[in-house]
């Protein structure tokens, strides 16, 4: 799960995700991490952590991380959170396997869709909890489906 900091939509997605796999009694790895070095080893964004509370998601012991390299080798699928951070992880891939690895995370719920999970940095208190209910729907959908393909 990739965004921007890695402080609010990837650890959220990671937490949701990590949620689900145990739900599932999945055994399958699920990290985040940011493409920008900002805020690294900062835990996720508060409004994040009260937000995902609220709906009984604990992502508070999350710890910023910037992408690497050793990604590529390391995960089967690269799920991206907008387009800017699917052209930054893309941009560095060194090879077609790698780059192929990279979608951006509502077109797997969505087809074709291109559509953004939406920053909510600098947004309000509401933005945040649709990005909350967004990705749950989301990822919801796209771990049924991975399920499905196995
Ligand atoms: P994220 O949100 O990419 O969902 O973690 C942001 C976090 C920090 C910044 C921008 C977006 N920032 O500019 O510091």
């Amino acid at each position: 799960m990739v965004c921007l900091g890695n402080i609010c939509r990837s650890p959220l997605a990671e937490g949701l995700l990590r949620k689900k796999i145990y739900n599932h009694s999945l055994t399958w790895h699920v990290d985040s991490c940011g493409t920008a070095n900002y805020h690294i080893g900062s835990p996720p964004d508060s409004r994040m952590i009260s937000t995902a509370a609220i709906y009984g998601t604990d992502i508070s012991d999350l710890k910023a991380r910037q992408f690497s390299q050793s990604d590529f080798e390391k995960y089967d699928i690269i799920y991206v959170m907008d387009k800017s951070n699917y052209a930054n992880v893309a941009r560095i891939a060194q090879n077609e396997s790698h780059r192929n690895k990279v979608r951006l995370l509502l077109n797997d719920w969505k087809p074709s869709s291109n559509l953004e999970v939406p920053d909510p940095y600098y947004g309000t208190e509401d933005d945040f909890k649709q990005v909350y209910e967004l990705l749950d729907e989301a990822l919801e959908h796209i771990l049924n489906k991975l399920k499905s393909e196995k």
